[in-house]
């Protein structure tokens, strides 16, 4: 059995920034509404003509977690894509990736989807592969275009999404150092009807009604509370399932939806402020682009380093929830 390590990271930030004044031309809201409510200050917004999608903005962040990985692109050995929604129905994104990445060496290519929990979930599954003696370097990616589907008529959701992507790479390591200790993979699909979206798929696959699309369908309150919730004990549970306290832990990054989910999560721990990883107030809600590209920006910021406790935790549509213990 091997250990894995995350041997690079990156992260892509389309350009376009759309802040809360901005939202206020579209539609009735205000600056104080959306801040006092997410903490939410501002978003980036993919765009066609600068050719930003799922794949193309992930293979930005993939080329610039080779580069802090050291490795060439051949180097990868299987490509694990999360996103809400892929570039197209097929092939998947993964594929995509592959050969903007210009991988010739033919590496499998996956696609996952489990909403926000969907970067989780695959890094869960990346280091059994390489735990088992599988792979070598697995490739992570989380990329979102949460605009494109985004209900620009509906204030009371589209100012809680944007766009990023990030990207890790899961590596064979050589030493006792970093490993994965633990993590819980849960869904509750009692309450599936609470964050959904049903349209443009195989149920609902020619969806035109553009004067009023009802894109995604989302019981606030109750995500609210579920995330808050399920978070917390999930983070409780593992600290307590691998002995471990919680001034071990070095960095918290948790999903980034809502300050308030956040902070009320990080209150339960007594996390100090310098513990928890925030970006929220920069890019919103990017779905299962959270926990990597604020991993990437830690790194960058020098708040993680080799052999620090990492936390991470995300709730999201399903109602799924995912939550991990690792040493960097
Ligand atoms: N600007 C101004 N007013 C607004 C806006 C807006 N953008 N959106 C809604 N309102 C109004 C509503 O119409 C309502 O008005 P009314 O009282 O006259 O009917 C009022 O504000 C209050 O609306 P609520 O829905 O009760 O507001 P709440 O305090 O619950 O906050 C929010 C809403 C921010 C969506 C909150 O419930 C939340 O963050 N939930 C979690 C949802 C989430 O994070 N989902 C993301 C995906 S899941 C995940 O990633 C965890």
């Amino acid at each position: 059995m091997y250990n894995s390590k995350i041997s690079g990271a990156g992260h892509y930030l389309p350009e376009k920034v759309y802040t809360n004044n901005d939202l206020t031309k579209f539609f009735e809201t205000s600056d104080e509404w959306i801040t006092e409510r997410t903490g939410i200050k501002e978003r980036r917004i993919s765009e066609a003509e600068k050719n930003e999608y799922p794949s193309t903005m992930a293979a930005h962040a993939a080329k610039m977690a080779l580069k802090n990985a050291n490795l060439e692109p051949n180097d990868i050995d299987f490509i694990l894509f999360s996103s809400t929604m892929s570039d197209y129905n097929f092939p998947n994104s993964a594929t995509l990736v592959q050969d903007l990445l210009g991988i010739t060496n033919h590496c499998g290519c996956l696609d996952v989807n489990s909403a926000c929990t969907g970067w989780i979930y695959a890094m869960v599954m990346a280091n059994s592969l390489i735990e088992n003696g599988t792979y070598k370097n697995i490739l992570v990616i989380g990329s979102e275009t949460t605009s494109s589907y985004n209900n620009w008529l509906d204030r009371s959701k589209c100012v809680l999404f944007g766009d990023a992507a990030g990207a890790v790479i899961l590596s064979r390591s050589d030493n006792d150092k970093s490993k994965f200790h633990a993590n819980f993979l849960q869904s509750d699909s009692t309450k599936k009807e609470d964050l959904i979206k049903k349209s443009g798929m195989a149920r609902d696959p020619f969806f035109v009604d553009k004067e009023n699309p009802d894109l995604v369908e989302m019981n606030g309150q109750a995500v609210f509370k579920a995330a808050v919730k399920t978070m917390a004990h999930q983070c409780a549970a593992l600290l307590e399932k691998t002995g471990t306290t919680k001034e071990e832990i070095d960095l918290f990054i948790p999903h980034q939806a809502n300050l308030r989910i956040i902070e009320a999560v990080a209150r339960r721990f007594e996390f100090p402020k310098e513990k928890v990883m925030i970006n929220v107030q920069k890019y919103a809600n990017t779905s299962s682009a959270t926990i990597p590209v604020a991993l990437s920006e830690a790194l960058i910021e020098g708040r993680l380093k080799r052999g620090d406790k990492l936390l991470l935790t995300t709730f999201g549509s399903g109602l799924t929830s995912a939550t991990l213990l690792l040493t960097y």
